[in-house]
């Protein structure tokens, strides 16, 4: 099979490079016409790439090249449900989830009616805890681990101005780094529920969780009442101890970091109610009618994956920063870091072995305007060039403080100096000089929605999948992750047995680190 380096236009890009890197950002920009060709909406988002050193010609190369790789092909297969996980025979269907009304869509009768009846039963558990006269439910406990917790922390923070009246607080419990055990130990069982959500509900942390809570609330009589287990493997749930009407299932086709559109969300739902959440996921549907029905040289999230190429193959920056300018999206990096890079760090391509091109970047940041105040020192000045992403929102409705007019005003600020840079100084100060010449790419959300909220994250999902698509990864597996999984279970059993022998069969300096450890602790 072949992969995009393949085709002529990969060469005609690379050799397109040095041409358009001879460009300053700072005189493209100068061009009025840039808008029309580098500024793109929908009815939610407004997306600005005009800082990025592009050009029309690159563009075109790259959409003739999109269109050689087979995405379009590979777009049919991912939305008709066909098992585009290779290495696991699964479908991908996590938009199914949000989109199964739209007819456009190719999707088979059976998954359109697994989606409804996955949203169906989300609402039947809401009712049953959250109904009128059950209402006195103050806390949840979420444990859950990668994509089992980070979309409902996202969200839970994102949705915060939308929350019903009395809304329970979530504690969310992960990597046991943070002490959230002495504020469950003080929470009333009467009026808490537990929400243990691991899709194969074997990773150790979550798991281990669940003792902890079990241990905790063990003399509150009927407790195992409010404990709710979300699973694809309901079976284990049931040898957990969960009761059987308490078990609420995920499709096996949605991913851990596809799943904040299943009942992984719950928490956030107990929180906002249904409407809210429904508002959130036809928002995600409107970005994927976009991404099925539109053309190659107007999909946005497909010019999005086609400048990550551009920049990670023809310019070789090897890390993007994304930075959310608004409180509502400050958990945004930590959602997307797992989105692109879980799916797309990737060096083995399908059918052919291993990538002779570079793969995902990595994505990192903090939220502005805290990034401002620490790393952006390196963003303007530093040696290396690392494009950055910023996103905030228009109009934002709940905020009485004018924070958002400081936060927008940042942000377009430091777009503004990334690209354009600054003379001033004198000539015997250089450290004052701003070479500027750095891309600098800016998302807006046109109002804070759950909409809005919906459709950005879809936007990333496509973008992850039409980059992954192209450069023949499979985006939906995770081997990556096993190995430390493995190494890390067979420690843990071995701390726990007598003699110390077994720290022999690893290399000398891990014995060192575990003897050191075990000296300490024996
Ligand atoms: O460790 C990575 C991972 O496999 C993620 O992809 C997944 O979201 C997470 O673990 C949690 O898995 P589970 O939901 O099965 O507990």
């Amino acid at each position: 099979m072949p992969v995009i380096t393949d085709f002529p236009e990969w060469e005609e890009l690379k050799k397109h490079v040095p041409v358009v890197s001879k460009n300053n950002i700072n005189k493209l920009i100068q061009d009025p016409d840039r808008i029309n060709k580098f500024v793109f909406k929908t009815e939610r988002l407004l997306f600005d790439i005009t800082k990025n050193k592009i050009d029309s010609t690159a563009l075109d190369i790259l959409f003739r090249l999109a269109e050689k790789t087979g995405f379009n092909q590979k777009k049919q297969d991912f939305f008709s449900g066909k098992p585009v996980n290779t290495t696991e025979n699964r479908p991908a269907l996590h938009h199914a989830l949000r989109s199964y009304e739209n007819k456009t869509l190719p999707y088979p009768e059976n998954i359109r009616a697994e989606a409804r009846q996955s949203l169906a039963s989300i609402e039947t558990i809401y009712n049953r805890f959250c109904s009128t006269d059950n209402k006195k439910i103050t806390d949840v406990i979420f444990a859950g681990i990668g994509g089992s917790i980070t979309g409902p922390k996202f969200l839970s923070n994102a949705l915060k101005p939308f929350f019903k009246e009395n809304a329970p607080a979530v504690h969310f419990l992960s990597s046991p780094v943070t002490d959230v055990k002495s504020i469950i130990e003080n929470l009333d069982p009467k009026t808490t529920i537990v929400i243990i959500a691991s899709k194969s509900f074997s990773s150790v942390e979550t798991i281990k969780w669940w003792s902890v809570i079990q241990n905790i609330f063990v003399n509150a009589p009927d407790f195992q009442k409010h404990c709710l287990a979300i699973t694809a493997a309901p079976q284990k749930a049931i040898d957990a101890g969960f009761p059987e009407e308490n078990i609420v299932h995920f499709p096996t086709w949605t991913g851990g970091r596809y799943s904040i559109w299943s009942a992984i969300s719950l928490p956030v739902i107990f929180q906002t109610g249904p409407e809210v959440f429904h508002k959130f996921l036809n928002g995600a549907a409107e970005m994927d009618h976009h991404f099925f029905t539109t053309e190659t040289s107007k999909n946005i999230p497909l010019i999005f994956a086609l400048l990550d190429i551009w920049h990670s193959n023809g310019f070789e920056y090897s890390t993007r920063a994304l930075l959310p300018y608004h409180p509502g999206l400050s958990l945004l990096t930590e959602y997307v870091q797992q989105l692109e890079m879980e799916s797309n760090g990737k060096s083995f391509v399908i059918e052919n072995g291993i990538a002779n091109y570079k793969t995902s970047g990595i994505v990192w940041g903090l939220p502005g305007t805290d990034c401002q105040h620490s790393f952006m020192q390196l963003l303007h000045q530093g040696t290396g060039i690392h494009p950055a992403e910023f996103v905030g929102i228009l109009k934002d409705s709940f905020n009485s403080d004018h924070f958002n007019e400081m936060l927008v005003a940042n942000m377009i600020a430091q777009s503004t100096g990334l690209a354009c840079g600054s003379e001033t100084g004198d000539a015997d100060e250089p450290y004052r000089r701003f070479p500027g010449d750095r891309p600098a790419t800016v998302i807006f959300l046109k109002e804070y929605t759950p909409e809005a909220i919906g459709s950005l994250l879809a936007f990333y999902e496509h973008r992850t999948f039409a980059e992954g698509a192209m450069l023949s990864i499979n985006s939906f597996d995770q081997w990556g992750v096993e190995l430390g999984k493995q190494l890390a279970v067979n420690i843990l059993d071995n701390l726990n047995t007598s003699n110390n022998d077994w720290i022999k069969s690893y290399d000398k300096s891990t014995q060192n680190l575990l003897q050191e450890f075990t000296r300490k602790n024996r």
